[in-house]
């Protein structure tokens, strides 16, 4: 079933008609302009199979000029779009909600250019996240950010969501490592902001409006990216904590012992670690795993193989020593390596298996970030499944509560309380997903309302018609 999120039909938008269909035709070519109903109904539904919209067309530009064409028209008709990459968010933020129409970029997946000397890399915004990073590798370089949907995610979709994912602790936020965009604004006119310089102090940096903000303000086209070298030498280590206490004193340690080789810090519970051992084929676990409450996995990149491993070494030794640590594994190759990943990167997978799955990504204090995870297992009992996971080393938590079917009086437990919980405790409801449609009238819980008034003010300078991905983002109460 679909998640129970019903909103009317804005009435101010148009419907689409055989006219417009031509006109598309027309200035994209007859065979990107898609009604086939087996790649509609993959368009209009979601990752996760929770949000299902009923678009009749998609369309897939190959230039940031049809880019510009097919907004231009639809402003002037008010058709409403819905920006798409990859179709991996995981807010509902990436399928239509009625009919808009879908605009997806995968056809636009050229590197413009690479700058060796500066590992500035300049591409289209339906370049592959994962096909980056192997073109990258090839140079000597890599992308600063990685996630497990790597190999269907957008590098457009990356930056409209601001996605965070497993090298943020090393790397940073793409507020950082974003240096330039293209955007075709709802009107169609092209907005070159692809700088390539780190330091460009010349009025409001207007990119940073863009990043993160979910197709509501314009469709990217083009992204401009610093990348680091790629380090030679890589280790991992899989952890068992007794309690949560631990991972917390473990990722203070590793951050002062490890220090700028630290790459990774994820953790998950033993819940997460038996929804993936029970739900995918060929994934076993390095550790006991029934024996532990919590796991960890550590990654470090550097330039020194035998420093690296030696302080790695030494950190797991004292930690084990104070009583942090009560079993461990080092990688001894890259599939060890890439067997550690599997389970960490697997827990998505295994989330949707039960059926239902309602996920919160949360940013929280670290002290008390593991809190709500138990209250929501002591909450709902034998009704539904908890765990937690996440991205530890930047106070990310993901609590993800399975059942076996959407269901109201489910839903009526977790929310509003965990959006009021996380307010309470000055956390965020969105760490790194964004709000999409599955958080958009939640955002008081995290702004203020001076804040967004303000949002709400650029999105109808930006987007008079609103147009732009619709019912998304901002509550829909503004533009009624
Ligand atoms: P889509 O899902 O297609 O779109 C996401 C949003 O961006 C939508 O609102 C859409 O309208 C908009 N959009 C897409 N492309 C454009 C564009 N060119 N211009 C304007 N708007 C656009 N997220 C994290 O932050 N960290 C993680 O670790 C992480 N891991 C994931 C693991 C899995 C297995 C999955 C399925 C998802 C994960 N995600 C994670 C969530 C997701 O946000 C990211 O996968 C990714 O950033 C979305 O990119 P996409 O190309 O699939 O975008
Ligand atoms: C992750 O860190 O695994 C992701 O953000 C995706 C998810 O939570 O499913
Ligand atoms: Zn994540």
């Amino acid at each position: 079933g679909s998640s129970a999120i019903n909103i009317p039909r804005n009435p101010s938008f148009a419907k689409l008609n055989s006219d417009d269909i031509s006109y598309f035709r027309s200035i994209i070519g007859d065979k990107n302009v898609i009604e086939d109903e087996d790649r509609l109904s993959a368009a209009n539904v979601d990752w996760m199979g929770k949000y299902k919209g009923s678009s009749q067309l998609l369309l897939l530009p190959k230039s940031s000029e049809e880019v510009s064409k097919i907004l231009h028209y639809c402003n002037s008709r008010k058709l409403a779009v819905v920006p798409q990459g990859g179709n991996t968010g995981l807010v509902g933020g990436s399928v239509p909600v009625h009919d808009e129409v879908i605009i997806n970029l995968g056809l636009m997946d050229k590197v413009v250019s690479f700058d060796k000397i500066n590992g500035i890399l300049v591409c289209e915004a339906g370049c592959i996240l994962e096909n980056l990073n192997s073109f990258l590798e090839n140079e000597g370089f890599i992308m600063p950010l990685d996630l497990g949907a790597k190999g269907s995610c957008q590098i457009g979709g990356n930056v409209s969501t601001n996605a965070g994912g497993l090298r943020f602790i090393r790397y940073g936020s793409l507020h950082g490592t974003v240096l330039g965009l293209e955007v075709v604004l709802a009107n169609g006119t092209v907005l070159d902001m692809l700088g390539t310089l780190r330091k460009n102090n010349t009025g409001y940096d207007l990119k940073h409006l863009f990043i993160g903000s979910e197709g509501s303000l314009g469709i990217v086209t083009k992204v401009s990216i610093l990348t680091p070298p790629k380090l030679i030498s890589t280790n991992h280590a899989f952890l068992a904590c007794q309690d949560f206490i631990s991972c917390q004193k473990l990722l203070l340690g590793a951050k002062r012992a490890l220090g700028e080789v630290l790459s990774a810090f994820e953790f998950m519970d033993s819940h997460a670690m038996d929804l993936v051992l029970s739900h995918l084929d060929g994934v076993r676990s390095p550790l006991p795993a029934s024996l532990y409450n919590f796991y960890v996995l550590i990654e470090t990149n550097g330039s020194d193989e035998s420093y690296d491993k030696t302080k790695l070494e030494a950190f797991l030794l004292r930690s084990m020593e104070e009583g942090l640590i009560l079993d461990g594994v080092i990688s001894q190759d890259i599939n060890q390596s890439s067997s550690f990943w599997r389970i960490r990167e697997g827990i998505s997978e295994a989330s949707v298996k039960l059926g239902a799955v309602y996920k919160y990504d949360l940013s929280l204090p670290l002290n008390n970030l593991y809190d709500i995870v138990e209250e929501m297992r002591a909450r709902l009992g034998e009704a539904a499944k908890v765990i937690g996971y996440g991205h530890l080393g930047d106070g990310n938590l993901h609590l993800n509560i399975m059942t076996s079917r959407y269901d109201d009086d489910v839903l009526a437990q977790i929310e509003p309380y965990v959006y009021e919980w996380t307010s309470k405790h000055k956390g965020s409801i969105s760490a790194e997903h964004g709000l999409g449609l599955m958080k958009a009238n939640e955002i008081h819980y995290s702004k203020s309302p001076e804040t967004v008034q303000l949002m709400v003010d650029m999105k109808k300078l930006l987007d008079p018609n609103g147009i732009l991905n619709p019912y998304k983002v901002l509550p829909q109460s503004f533009f009624n």
